[in-house]
């Protein structure tokens, strides 16, 4: 292959990732599944130890920090490790995104 050939096959992998860019209505629909019942259908808690995620200042955490925290759990929050995929959290964090500020 050569050097050129190499760089294109890179540059269409770099496309091919960023096309897989995380989807908030997938992540929309495990929440409501999974999430809802503590963390409340637009992020206003209904267990009272929930953090608000509709709260302009909720989320200010980097994207790995809160996948984090779905995997391995914390406190009254449980861990989902083994139950979803890492694609899955990580539409479920996109899906947070979403909530915050809309209250
Ligand atoms: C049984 C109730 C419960 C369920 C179900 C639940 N959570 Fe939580 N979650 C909590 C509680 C309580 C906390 C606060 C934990 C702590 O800091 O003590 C929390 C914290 C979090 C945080 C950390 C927020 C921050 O700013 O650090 C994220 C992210 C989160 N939950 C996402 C989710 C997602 C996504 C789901 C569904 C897959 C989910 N939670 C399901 C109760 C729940």
């Amino acid at each position: 292959m050569t050097r050129r050939a190499a760089l294109a096959g890179a540059l269409s992998l770099a496309c091919a990732v960023t096309a897989q860019a995380a989807d908030p209505s997938n992540g929309g629909a495990i929440y409501q599944r999974l999430c809802a019942q503590c963390h409340g259908m637009r992020g206003q808690p209904v267990l009272p130890v929930a953090p608000d995620f509709s709260s302009p200042t909720a989320l200010m955490k980097a994207d790995p920090a809160l996948l984090a925290v779905i995997r391995d759990g914390r406190g009254a929050m449980p861990a989902y490790q083994g139950q979803l995929r890492e694609r899955e959290m990580l539409d479920l964090v996109a899906h947070l995104r979403t909530l915050r500020g809309r209250r």
